[in-house]
């Protein structure tokens, strides 16, 4: 049984065969943390938990002195009572006390996994794939109810949590903080690793050695945002990609969050991860129930490499969702590097065309065709085409790119509004405001209160038209600013610190709708580039624009990086123009090509004016990516050599049978008179012999993974190699 309730020692054992996760109730009420880890033996007694008097600890049991919150490991911890750590939750009553005691009342194990009310999670196709628990707490006086939920998943190493707070009294209290998850390690010499960056700079890895005191990351932009992923990870110090203990937590959550590792003097890790406390506060009236967003935590023994293959087969297939879930993508072409706002019709079928002879299957108009948006200062809002740039419509493109057998995919950024337009002069309270106060603008836009219903429906209402107007088979999501002024005309003073949690629930509602209304478009999510990469969108839109830089060299990067958590298949990257828009960089079209061809490739450029020895190389390489996508998209990722080591990238990504594999190898600036290189792969079997390239040579898999691939003597700055591996009979 994958989850063991132990009644005399009152410990619940979640397991599946690989991954242990220990929680016991101590003196039948305080639910402590035992282990998470490799798994453990079940065992009918357990004395793991020993308690030591404590100076300054004091204790909720004074026939038990030495029993104290502050020392003990703890599930879901609260402030007040003797922990002194960061509480994973804050609540304040009607009397204005944040004073709450919560104990055991009750559980539930079941079979399966329940989905979560107006909130993306991860989720099952069969009730056998999972196994829950839910612990209920209760605080009697507040009469306020708080559910634990545990789920495990049989065949992947992953743990969801999250909690819920149900209110059966009768005075309303305000929930103050309320993480998703909270473990206590009895360990503190771990690393921590995070994604952080900016625009244009997404998702570079950060490993530091944790220390005492809190350490954390989080967002207040409205957004999970550029500069922080959600997502923490503590590693053991010695962990490489391959070896070592990992502890990931991720949050399927797209607003404010944080996430934050406290080590105590006692040598004890608190590891959270939830709604950022910071600015935000819920009214929970009595009647009602408050659902946190879920935690995916997941545990590797094989260090980075493992951790990485268990968030990518559960995001791909357990938490995006539709159509295109389990299908390569198209290849596309994107106008917004080539022609920026300034284009018609006549350039758009240009570009179309020469995509169309390439082998390119799908165009995509990007910003600009919609109200007066000649440039980004107006016309958000305003959902109606262009006809001076468009004279025969939407449809009237999207039937001549049809026509060349493509298919034909639209930008929108549905959540902004500019003042200079018709929508905001109809509704100037539609944004999010307060009144009397600057409504300060961001790229010229103001963000749409998506905390009031009639918001949301106006646009579920708006964007349907726009989508049936023509044949829309890709939809890009975009959103280009993060929120200022927070705060909604339609909610009362007391729940003005909700509006951005309920702005997060207005955007999944409307996703829900849309995604459910028109099933067959594939979406794209987008937040000036990677500003929005998180769960929480994949769940909707099952893959993101990675980055707006599109430089070869600075992808290598982003790639990375985001890889750390989010498959390939979840990628958008495109091959563009040099010099580089973003950083003026030169790099060759092949080496463009092969980083774009590690992800979903797309080419992003004046297709049109390429020359013909550059037109025959793309077409080569669309001939090679339709070999290679599959690997790609549903393949193990094992990454080989880091950039931010050094000036050689790789990754492979190997078929689920370990018979056929990619590998991709990039050396930004060349080293004179290098030594021999050799490649040492990853994934394959052992025993069994592969060609590389389709060469004459066979190699086995312990040469290729033990000694390495050969690589040829790199003098150039920005090369490539690409290896396409088979296994032989
Ligand atoms: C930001 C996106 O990331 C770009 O790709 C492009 O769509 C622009 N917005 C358009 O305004």
């Amino acid at each position: 049984m994958p989850i063991e309730w132990n009644e005399k020692e009152k410990v619940f054992h979640l397991s599946n065969g690989r991954v242990s996760y220990i929680i016991q109730l101590v003196l039948g009420k305080y639910p402590a943390h035992l282990y998470w880890g490799r798994q453990v033996k079940t065992r009918q007694s357990s004395s793991i938990l020993a308690f030591k008097g404590r100076a300054f600890s004091p204790t909720t049991e004074p026939k038990d002195p030495k029993f104290s919150l502050d020392t003990l490991p703890q599930e879901y911890p609260a402030y007040g009572n003797g922990d002194f750590r960061s509480p994973a939750y804050q609540l304040r009553s009607a009397d204005g006390s944040t004073i709450t005691e919560f104990v055991y009342n009750s559980h539930e194990i079941f079979q399966g996994k329940r989905p979560l009310k107006g909130l993306p999670a991860a989720y099952i196709e069969d009730d056998s794939e999972a196994d829950t628990l839910i612990i209920t707490l209760v605080d009697s006086l507040l009469g306020v109810g708080m559910n634990l939920h545990y789920t495990i998943y049989r065949d992947l190493d992953v743990i969801t949590r999250s909690v819920s707070f149900e209110h059966l009294g009768s005075r309303e209290v305000e929930l103050h903080k309320c993480m998703s998850m909270s473990v206590d390690f009895h360990q503190a010499d771990w690393d921590w690793l995070h994604l952080h960056g900016t625009w244009s700079r997404e998702r570079h890895i950060e490993r530091s050695s944790l220390h005492h005191g809190i350490q954390t990351i989080s967002s207040a932009r409205g957004a999970s945002s550029h500069q922080h992923n959600p997502f923490i990870a503590l590693l053991s110090r010695n962990t490489d990609e391959e070896y070592g203990d990992v502890y990931g937590v991720s949050l399927v959550y797209s607003g404010n969050f944080q996430a934050a590792i406290e080590v105590d003097s006692f040598q004890t890790t608190r590891l959270s991860i939830g709604i950022n406390p910071f600015d935000f506060t819920w009214l929970l009236k009595p009647g009602e129930t408050f659902q946190t967003p879920e935690a995916i935590m997941v545990y590797s023994s094989d260090g980075l490499g493992g951790m990485s293959r268990t968030y990518h087969k559960l995001l791909r297939t357990r938490v995006c969702r539709g159509v295109y879930r389990d299908k390569t993508r198209p290849i596309l072409i994107n106008n917004w590097e080539a022609t920026y706002f300034d284009f018609n019709e006549k350039k758009l079928k240009k570009i179309a065309d020469a995509g169309n002879e390439l082998g390119i299957e799908l165009f995509v108009l990007d910003d600009g065709w919609f109200g007066r948006r000649d440039n980004d200062k107006s016309s958000l809002g305003d959902w109606v085409v262009n006809r001076k740039k468009l004279p025969n419509g939407l449809a009237g493109l999207a039937d001549y790119i049809g026509k060349k057998r493509m298919q034909f995919g639209l930008w929108v950024e549905p959540e902004m509004v500019s003042p200079d337009s018709e929508l905001y002069r109809r509704h100037p309270d539609w944004c999010l405001h307060v009144p009397g106060r600057r409504r300060t603008p961001s790229r010229n836009q103001l963000v749409l209160d998506l905390s009031r219903k009639e918001v949301c429906d106006y646009l579920i209402d708006t964007l349907s038209k726009v989508f049936k107007s023509a044949p829309i088979s890709y939809v890009k999501w975009d959103m280009n600013r993060n929120m200022t002024e927070i705060g909604s005309a339609a909610l009362p003073p007391e729940r003005q610190r909700e509006t951005v949690h309920r702005y997060m629930l207005g955007l999944y509602w409307i996703l829900e709708k849309l995604t459910e209304r028109f099933p067959t478009i594939l979406y794209e999510s987008c937040s000036g580039g990677g500003g929005r990469f998180d769960p929480g969108m994949l769940y909707y839109m099952p893959q993101t624009w990675t980055s707006d830089d599109t430089d070869a060299v600075e992808r290598l990067k982003i790639q990375y990086g985001t890889s750390l958590i989010y498959p390939a298949i979840t990628m958008g990257a495109h091959v563009s123009d040099v010099p580089n828009h973003q950083v003026g960089r030169t790099t060759p079209l092949l080496m463009r090509c092969h980083v774009a061809m590690a992800a979903n490739l797309g080419f992003e450029l004046n297709i049109d004016k390429l020359s013909e020895d550059d037109k025959t190389l793309v077409a080569a390489q669309i001939q090679q990516y339709h070999q290679i996508k599959d690997l790609v998209c549903f393949g193990d990722q094992f990454r080989l050599l880091s950039p931010f080591a050094g000036m050689d990238t790789a990754w492979m990504y190997v078929s689920p049978k370990q018979e056929r594999a990619v590998v991709f190898y990039y050396k930004t600036l060349a080293t004179p008179n290098p030594p021999f290189f050799r490649l040492k792969l990853r994934g394959l079997k052992r025993e069994a012999m592969y060609k590389v390239n389709n060469d004459d040579k066979v190699f086995f898999g312990d040469e290729l993974m033990q000694i390495g691939l050969t690589l040829p003597l790199i003098k150039k700055d920005y090369s490539s190699h690409l290896y396409q591996i088979e296994k032989v009979n």
